[in-house]
């Protein structure tokens, strides 16, 4: 187990360049399923999320190559894969379920244990399994296992409206839809950059998606897909943590290799908390020459106000001048990591999915626990202002979703380094 351990109180300045976004990689390793044959997938961030992909992956036949120092994922998918994903690697992350659909797809069937993953509330699969029955699917529960059949001929085109526009449900729709017998339309799809990815590949497959990045989007079934070269597109959420991290210590970095209307929610918000943000010729970038103005936000799904940012918002509003409601719509249980944050003195009070943030002129550093993966990123950013030294443990889960993430910090100019835990175990 390890720790960071941050003396608050620098100003970061430089640059900073993103990679590849986890939460399309790893679905963008999920759909290689869907093609018989070398898949190419680059700009995977070399996260433990996708060796526990690419290990469920092998599991299911395929040969896969990954590279951490070209962040080149290849991955050998031969012409008849299994269709099991066990429980020790689902429970580990929970986008796993990205197999299901090309699973069905696939093979007729899929057995896919119930997932784990964030500790940020329940999620379901009922709008997963329910769009895969509207296709002709069978769906139980047996074991922890989700056991899906499709019929014999495949599962069948059909019109599928989402309750809410869920990120995986429409995932799993659509690489179910793009092998499936005739016409599938999903209303009331997600609208997320990281779909828009999953869609641009499939197309360069051969598949035929029209309404890409709208709420309607219409798949017409082929009968076979062919493997890509594919480059993943950039991480908006680690870039938005960036944004954070310069408005939170007055700091003045520039944001490579990201692509700014990804989070233009994001970047207004911090605007009207006082930053300056320009765009760049490889990016964007964020300066901030005061303390920042405290700012209501509300998640959404996209194109509203990313779930995944709020940690980090939340945060910044704890030292910052005035008071702000955080509205989370998405996770329930997002709110846990407020209890760390106000180890470090921040003021905020939940009531359900409010929470009333009373920004103050400082915070005082602590040990903290990272709850999960953005959790955790919020606890870092509020240490690296906090007066003092703060220790955040846990840190495995920040390392899900932020590569080397101290060693960025200390090039921009944090005091922070990565330590064995000593706790008592
Ligand atoms: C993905 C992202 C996650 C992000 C989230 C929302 C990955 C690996 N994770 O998660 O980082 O925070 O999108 O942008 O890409 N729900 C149901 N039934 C369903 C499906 C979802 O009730 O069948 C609920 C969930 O419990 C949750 C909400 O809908 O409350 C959002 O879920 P969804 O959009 O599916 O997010 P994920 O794909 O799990």
């Amino acid at each position: 187990m390890e720790v960071f351990r941050i003396q608050g109180g620098t100003r970061l300045v430089g640059q900073v360049r993103i990679t590849g976004a986890k939460n399309s990689s790893l679905k963008l390793m999920a759909t290689a399923l869907l093609a018989p044959g070398l898949t190419t997938i680059r700009s995977v961030p070399n996260i433990l999320d996708v060796a526990i992909m690419a290990e469920l992956l092998r599991r299911l036949g395929c040969a896969v190559n990954y590279n951490p120092e070209t962040e080149v994922a290849q991955i050998n998918v031969p012409e008849t894969i299994e269709h099991r994903a066990d429980y020790d690697l689902v429970r580990r992350m929970r986008a796993s379920i990205a197999v299901l659909g090309p699973l069905v797809a696939r093979t007729g069937s899929a057995d896919v244990a119930l997932p784990g993953g964030d500790a940020i509330g329940s999620r379901g699969l009922d709008m997963h399994t329910a769009g895969l029955e509207r296709m002709g699917a069978t769906v139980t529960n047996e074991h922890g296992y989700l056991v899906v059949h499709a019929p014999t001929n495949g599962l069948v085109g059909t019109q599928v409206y989402l309750d809410f526009p869920s990120v995986g449900a429409t995932e799993t729709l659509l690489m179910a839809a793009v092998l499936a017998n005739g016409q599938t339309v999903i209303d009331n799809a997600a609208r997320e950059p990281e779909i828009v990815d999953i869609c641009q590949m499939l197309q360069k497959m051969g598949a035929n998606i029209s309404g890409v990045g709208s709420s309607l989007i219409t798949i017409e079934g082929v009968a076979k897909l062919n493997p890509v070269d594919y480059d993943t597109v950039p991480d908006r959420i680690v870039a938005g943590t960036w944004a954070v991290a310069a408005a939170m210590t007055q700091g003045d970095i520039e944001i490579t290799n990201a692509n700014p209307d990804h989070i233009s929610m994001a970047l207004d918000k911090l605007v009207a908390a006082g930053a300056q943000v320009s765009s760049s010729n490889a990016g964007f970038r964020v300066q901030m020459d005061r303390r920042p103005k405290a700012i209501d936000i509300v998640t959404l799904p996209y194109p509203g106000f990313a779930t995944d940012l709020q940690p980090q918002f939340i945060a910044m509003n704890a030292i910052s001048e005035g008071q702000a409601m955080v509205t989370e719509n998405l996770f329930e249980a997002r709110f846990r990591f407020v209890q760390e944050l106000s180890r470090l003195g921040a003021e905020v009070r939940t009531d359900g999915h409010h929470a009333l943030v009373r920004g103050r002129a400082n915070l005082s550093g602590a040990p903290v626990e990272a709850t999960d993966i953005r959790a955790g990123a919020g606890l870092v950013l509020a240490g690296l202002v906090a007066d003092g030294e703060t220790v955040v443990h846990a840190i495995e889960h920040i390392d899900r979703g932020y590569v080397g993430f101290e060693k960025d910090l200390t090039r921009l100019g944090a005091k922070i380094t990565r330590e064995k835990s000593q706790d008592f175990s």
